[in-house]
C-alpha cells in the first residue's frame, strides 16, 4: 500500500494540522480509514456533510446534474442556478432578494464586505473580538483570532474589534461612517459562544437607527446547524446580508452571499464575478440539499442536540468547564488537556474537532441517531 500520509506531508504545503490519519471512503455518519478502521464522525468535516456520507437523494442529484453539465459561467442563464437561486433566496426569507455565489465561507464574506463598501461607500466595518469569518484577506481583515491575522498585517480597511455579547459597546462603535456590522450569530472558531437571547436582536436595532448595514456570517450556524434554517431565524432577526458556505451544496464547494434587493440594486456589472461560483453542478447540490433540509429534520437537529448537550452534562469529570451550544453545534470547555482529549477520542473511534485553545468541538451530521450519540458519549466518558 502506498505511504499516503508520506506523499501528503511530501507534497501538500503544510499549512494545517496533520491528524495522522488516511480517510478513504464514507458512510452514513461513519468515515474509514485507509486500513478499514471505521470512525464515529461527530464533526461532518468541519460542518460540511450535514447528511453525512452517501445520501442517496443528495448524490443522485449531483451525480445526473454531472451527466447533464457541470459549468456555465454566471454571464449565461441557468436552469439550475436559476432554480437553486429561488429556493435559497425564499429560505433565508422575505427580507432578501438576492444572492451572489461563490466557492467558499471566505469567498462569500470578501463579496459581502465589497458589497457593503461599493454600497454605502465607506470602508469602516465594526467586528467582534475573537470572531472568525476566513482566512483570505478580506475576510482575515474581519476576523478577530490574533493568531491568524498577526502575521498578515497590517490588514485591510478599517475593523473596529468590539466585545462580543456587549451590545452596548457595539452600539458605540457604529457611527455615520461605518458601512457595515459583521457577526456570528454563535461564535464557532472562538470556542461555540451563543450570546444572550436579545444580543443579535440589539446588534440590528442599533444598525437600523445609525443606517449602517448589518452582514451576518451564517457559514457555521446556517443550514440548519442550529436546528434552525439560519440561526437568525430563531430570533426574528433581519440582516442585509447573509453569508452562507460549507454544508449548503450536499459536500461540494460553495459560497452565497445573500442579500437585500435594496442593496443587489447598488452593485454594479462585473464588480465582483467568480468564474466557478454558481456553476451548475454545486447549484444541483443546493437544490438537493434544501429538499431534504426540511422542517422534520430541523426538529430532529434540536432534539437530538438537546439530547446530546443532556448526555454531556451527565458527565462527571472534573475536566469539563462549561458545556454550550444550539442544535448540532456543540463546544465542551476543559480546564486541560484538549489535544489529547481529541486524539484519544481519535483513537477510540470518534472524530471530533477543536475550537479555541481549550474547546472539543462536535458538529456531527444531521442524520445522527440517539444511538450512535450514546455510543459517542460512553467513549467521550472514558476518554476524560
Ligand atoms: C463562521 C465562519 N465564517 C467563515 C468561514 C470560512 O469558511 P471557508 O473555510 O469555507 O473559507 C468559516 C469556516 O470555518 C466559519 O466558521
Amino acid at each position: 500500500m502506498k505511504d499516503y500520509l508520506y506523499l501528503q506531508s511530501k507534497y501538500v504545503v503544510p499549512s494545517y494540522a496533520n491528524r495522522g490519519l488516511t480517510i478513504v471512503r464514507g458512510q452514513g455518519v461513519h468515515l474509514f480509514d485507509v486500513e478499514g478502521n471505521k470512525y464515529l464522525d461527530l464533526m461532518s468535516n468541519y460542518g460540511v456533510n450535514i447528511f453525512g456520507y452517501g445520501h442517496s437523494q443528495i448524490n443522485s442529484t449531483i451525480i445526473n446534474q454531472l451527466k447533464r453539465l457541470t459549468n456555465l459561467h454566471g454571464s449565461f442563464t441557468s436552469d439550475i442556478r436559476a432554480e437553486a437561486s429561488e429556493k435559497l433566496v425564499k429560505r433565508c426569507g422575505e427580507a432578501y432578494g438576492k444572492v451572489y455565489w461563490s466557492n467558499s465561507g471566505a469567498e462569500a464574506i470578501d463579496a459581502a464586505l465589497k458589497f457593503a463598501a461599493l454600497s454605502t461607500n465607506r470602508k469602516k466595518f465594526v467586528a467582534a473580538k475573537n470572531s472568525f469569518h476566513g482566512k483570505t484577506l478580506g475576510a482575515l481583515s474581519a476576523t478577530g483570532i490574533e493568531k491568524y491575522r498577526k502575521a498578515y498585517e497590517p490588514l485591510l480597511w478599517q475593523f473596529v474589534q468590539v466585545d462580543y455579547n456587549e451590545a452596548d459597546q457595539l452600539k458605540n462603535a457604529v457611527d455615520e461612517k461605518t458601512a457595515a456590522v459583521i457577526l456570528e450569530p454563535i461564535q464557532g472558531e472562538a470556542g461555540v459562544i451563543v450570546p444572550d437571547k436579545k444580543y443579535l436582536r440589539k446588534v440590528e436595532v442599533s444598525c437600523r437607527e445609525a443606517g449602517t448595514l448589518l452582514i451576518l456570517d451564517e457559514v457555521q450556524t446556517g443550514v440548519g446547524r442550529t436546528g434552525w434554517f439560519l440561526a437568525s431565524h430563531a430570533d426574528s432577526v433581519e440582516a442585509d446580508i447573509i453569508c452562507l458556505g460549507k454544508g449548503l451544496a450536499g459536500g461540494l464547494s460553495v459560497g452565497a452571499t445573500i442579500m437585500t434587493n435594496e442593496l443587489a440594486k447598488k452593485i454594479p456589472k462585473s464588480s465582483h464575478t467568480s468564474t466557478l461560483g454558481g456553476n451548475p453542478l454545486v447549484c444541483a447540490g443546493v437544490l438537493a440539499t434544501l429538499k431534504s433540509l426540511d422542517e422534520k429534520i430541523l426538529q430532529h437537529i434540536k432534539k437530538t442536540g438537546r439530547y446530546l448537550i443532556n448526555s454531556l452534562k451527565s458527565i462527571k469529570s472534573d475536566l469539563i468547564v462549561e458545556i454550550r451550544g444550539e442544535g448540532l453545534m456543540i463546544g465542551i470547555q476543559v480546564s486541560k488537556d484538549r489535544d489529547r482529549i481529541l486524539k484519544d477520542l481519535q483513537k477510540n473511534g470518534v472524530l471530533a474537532i477543536p475550537a479555541a485553545d481549550d474547546v472539543v468541538r462536535f458538529l456531527p451530521p444531521y442524520i445522527i441517531s440517539k444511538k450512535q450519540i450514546d455510543e459517542a458519549i460512553s467513549v467521550f466518558r472514558k476518554v476524560l
